[in-house]
């Protein structure tokens, strides 16, 4: 079942879009199913993929208001590794009929279940709002990963977007979580930069990732072309930066389904061996405590069968 991460950061032009093309695409060079959703009416993910967006009558808008399936707004380009379902100005049409609509956060979420199974990641590209588009995308999805650029007023707002990954945790959404916070742009020679860097790493810890994505040209020249890093250059910094990403997002869920089967495997343990325990304690406590000593005081009577195996 896919896990479901949207990319989100109020802010415009910290790398969203280039993130969601480019990590989709490097995803998909290590053989992952993989689903973009450009969920932003400026089209910009849609494009940099190569998928021209006014040549699909279906579109992310079409899959909000349930006038298609799911499935036939989803287009498989040739030359990447990874799907696409596009989209263009008609989504601010969706925007503004989805406001007076039902239910109107969770259309996302619900069309997403008839896809979820074909693939092993869906990445969203939200736009640079904390909207009601935005609000779809938090409620469908496990994690948000945060593109953030290392400049001075890259924090600002940021309270803004942690308030309303909170609010959607406390109603809509329990399991959604801060996938990771990501350093885009990033100028080494630029003293601020390590600074704010640095504050990243204090505020957010390890959900910072260690791949930081360099400024680099070349990924700011790949989308006028309809192409992922990885296919417009190969070797550039950005590309291997992309790579070393989907790298460090796959061992990290390796690590987590590792230690999650530990988990597992200890408390199950622990199960059966506080079964077993129980049940000599009830034997040893039927043969050795005679029952006028019993509630007495001098001998107490463990009801050691009474106890749930903790589960960690
Ligand atoms: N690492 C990078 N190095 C150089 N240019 C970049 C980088 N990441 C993004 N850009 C450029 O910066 C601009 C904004 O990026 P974009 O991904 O569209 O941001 P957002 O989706 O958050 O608005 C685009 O022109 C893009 O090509
Ligand atoms: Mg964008």
């Amino acid at each position: 079942m896919a896990k479901i991460i949207a990319i989100a950061n109020q802010k415009g032009g910290v790398g969203k879009t280039t993130t969601a093309i480019n990590l989709c695409a490097a995803l998909g060079e290590t053989q992952r199913r993989v689903l973009l959703i450009d969920l932003d009416p400026q089209g910009n993910a849609t494009t940099g993929a190569g998928v021209d967006k006014n040549a699909h009558d279906l579109t992310t808008c079409d899959v909000l208001l349930s006038t298609c399936q799911t499935k036939e707004a989803i287009v498989s380009p040739e030359h990447v590794k990874f799907d696409v379902m596009p989209s263009n100005a008609d989504l601010t049409a969706a925007e503004v009929h989805l406001m007076s609509t039902e239910g109107r956060e969770r259309r996302l979420a619900e069309a997403l279940t008839q896809v979820q199974e074909d693939y092993d990641y869906i990445y969203i590209d939200c736009p640079p709002a904390l909207n009601v588009l935005t609000l779809n995308a938090f409620v469908a999805a496990n994690g948000v990963l945060i593109p953030m650029q290392c400049e001075y007023y890259a924090l600002e707002g940021l309270s803004s977007l942690l308030q309303t990954i909170k609010q959607v945790q406390g109603s809509v959404n329990p399991q959604l979580a801060i996938e990771g916070i990501l350093r885009t742009m990033f100028d080494g020679r630029n003293k601020l930069g390590h600074e704010v860097s640095n504050q990243l790493i204090e505020h957010f810890e390890s959900r910072v990732y260690r791949t930081i994505i360099p400024r680099n040209i070349r990924l700011a020249e790949a989308p006028s072309f309809g192409q992922p890093i990885v296919y417009y250059d190969k070797s550039s910094r950005g590309s291997i930066a992309y790579l070393a990403l989907a790298g460090e997002i796959i061992r990290r869920e390796m690590a987590t389904a590792s230690a999650r089967n530990a988990a597992q495997t200890a408390s199950r343990d622990e199960a059966s061996q506080s079964v077993e325990a129980s049940t000599d304690d009830n034997k040893n406590s039927a043969e050795s405590v005679p029952s006028d000593t019993a509630g007495r005081g001098d001998k107490p009577v463990e009801s050691s069968s009474q106890e749930a195996p903790t589960v960690s």
